[in-house]
């Protein structure tokens, strides 16, 4: 798949029929909120883990030297908690070129901790993507981020103010929590 996801995401999926759409963020979404929104709700989604294992040429790290963002892989069973945002269809212009790096956006069920439910989108960077990376020892993938900058930042800071909003949401991530201590303790 194309390492440049926008033309895809637009391409498969056109949302100007829509009057609003929910996202749900589960990794930076969470923390860095650059877009306009009509509503935001703590929710979560069954049957995903967030994992490390995508590559980030163009925000937390180079193409000569990725740095190491969060994706989804699918775990029957599993919760995965983050943040919900009703937005415009018009904020996906912004929304696809943030996540150009390989994610493809998906409709899923998104729950709300009322009991309520709604479908929203949510961008997944798969193993059928360029930048996909995978997983490696906690040990290894630590010491690549403490060590690897972008045009966004530093790739410690992407895990570390995750880790800070995770624990806002009280949402436990023991990934995210593992890694983040080991990080915590090179930089
Ligand atoms: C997300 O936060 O939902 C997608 C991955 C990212 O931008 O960090």
């Amino acid at each position: 798949m194309a390492l440049n996801t926008i033309e895809l995401n637009r391409q498969r999926q056109p949302l100007d029929h829509l009057e609003d759409v929910w996202l749900f963020g589960y990794g930076s979404l969470i923390y860095k909120v650059d877009f306009p929104f009509l509503e935001r709700r703590p929710a979560s989604i069954e049957g995903w883990v967030r994992r490390f294992w995508q590559g980030s040429h163009d925000h937390r790290g180079t193409p000569e030297a990725p740095g190491r963002v969060a994706t989804l892989i699918e775990q029957p069973g599993a919760i995965c908690a983050g943040m919900a945002y009703r937005v415009s269809p018009d904020t996906f212009g912004h929304l696809d070129h943030r996540e150009k790096n390989g994610y493809l956006r998906f409709f899923t069920a998104l729950h709300f901790a009322n009991g309520e439910q709604a479908e929203g989108l949510v961008y997944v960077a798969g193993p059928d993507n360029a930048a996909f990376l995978g997983p490696a020892p906690l040990a290894d993938m630590a010491r690549q981020i403490a060590c690897s900058h972008g045009p966004s930042g530093a790739n410690a800071d992407y895990l570390l103010q995750l880790c800070d909003g995770l624990r806002n949401l009280q949402a436990d991530d023991d990934h995210v929590f593992a890694l983040s201590a080991m990080v915590r303790a090179l930089v």
